[in-house]
């Protein structure tokens, strides 16, 4: 694939903000010249209005076919109801590894200006398995699952990952500590593939004395891996470390496909007000774009971005200024070399 190539993106438009957002982002797209051909496919509440589900088998068969998709975030309603579409999506397409960069963006006041970091997250099992029961009423169980396989994929893939990119560092975050066995068998998997790339600094930090690092010294961290519940957790953090979930991007990686999509929810505090920061979705899009070989267009939709939040004159209500989700996009736009 070369970044003139046409090439058929899967788009999953999502509630709340999620076609907002989607918009802004192929208002950039196209004046980058990214050529893309988005093919819109349901999910979430319109799925489940049109189709009886949330996430159709329709959805998931394209996304395989294609390949790749970009996702705007989808609601689910917490306690009750239907399984996470998120989590239905990551078993379904064994999307196993989340990768979230988390960087400090020049201009834009977040708690620190010198965050560099990347965090993993085991994406397919811990408490996410759904194997929860109720025992007897007043008494549940929720069962955390950890197997060699996924430790040992997700311990290569981190890895790799950061051999790719030049870093230096991995931390590996856990709570072997308490968690012996589960946590336990990370760990020992960890430090296999630790031993493989002795060219990479390796570290152990138990998850909660690793989140009070992370606030009080971003800038020690520069890969960090974890199984999944812990990651979901951390990952956000280290969002507000760069000022908020309207800035983080993220890439659900299988081995086939991957789905880009924003970190943050469906904002239904701010739906329909067209005032959403497309931002954490456009960089994940900018992720996409390195992933299908649009390397050169990737990279000039960056640094449009971070130009036109640098510059502050064009900002959203979340990063205290007035412009709409669209007239930000414009800008970032003609800010386009
Ligand atoms: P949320 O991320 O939607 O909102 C938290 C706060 O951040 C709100 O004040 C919101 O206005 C603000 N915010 C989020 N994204 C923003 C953006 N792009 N621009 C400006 N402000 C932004 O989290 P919440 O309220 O916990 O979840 C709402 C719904 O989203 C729930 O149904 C939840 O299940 C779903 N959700 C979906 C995700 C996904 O599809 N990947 C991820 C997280 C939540």
């Amino acid at each position: 694939m070369t970044d003139s190539a046409s090439r058929n993106v899967v788009r999953l438009r999502g509630d709340g903000i999620g076609p907002e957002i989607a918009d802004a982002v192929e208002l950039v797209l196209d004046a980058a010249g990214a050529d893309i051909a988005w093919q819109d496919y349901p999910a979430g509440e319109k799925a489940i209005a049109e189709f009886g589900e949330p996430l159709p088998q329709s959805t998931i068969d394209a996304i395989k076919e294609a390949g790749v998709a970009l996702k705007s975030p989808i609601a689910t309603p917490i306690g009750t109801g239907f399984r996470s579409v998120n989590v239905q999506l990551r078993k379904a397409l064994d999307l196993y590894a989340n990768y979230r960069p988390v960087r400090s963006i020049p201009g834009v006041h977040g708690r620190f200006e010198n965050v560099d970091l990347i965090v993993i997250r085991e994406n397919t099992e811990g408490l996410y398995s759904g194997l929860e029961h109720e025992i007897t009423p007043g008494v549940v169980t929720s069962l955390k699952v950890s197997t060699r396989a996924a430790s040992m994929r997700i311990a290569e893939f981190a890895f790799s990952l950061a051999e790719r990119a030049g870093r230096k560092k991995i931390s590996a975050v856990h709570k072997a500590n308490i968690l012996k066995l589960s946590d336990g068998l990370a760990l020992q998997c960890y430090r296999e593939v630790a031993a493989q790339h002795p060219e990479i600094a390796y570290e152990e930090r138990i998850i909660d004395a690793t989140a009070m690092a992370l606030v009080l010294k971003p800038e020690q961290f520069d890969v960090l891996v974890m199984e999944n519940l812990y990651g979901d957790i951390i990952s956000d953090l280290c969002a507000g470390l760069i000022g908020g979930l309207g800035l983080a991007p993220s890439g659900n990686y299988g081995e086939n496909v991957a789905v880009f999509e924003a970190v943050h929810g469906t904002a239904p505090d701010i739906a329909g007000q067209g005032i959403a920061n497309p931002t954490a979705l456009l960089l994940s899009a900018v992720e996409m774009l390195e992933y299908i070989g649009k390397r050169t267009i990737s990279q000039q939709v960056r640094d449009a971005t971070l130009k036109t939040l640098s510059d502050g004159k064009c900002r959203t209500a979340d990063l205290g200024g007035k412009a709409s989700t669209m007239e930000f996009a414009e800008a970032i736009a003609s800010n386009i070399k």
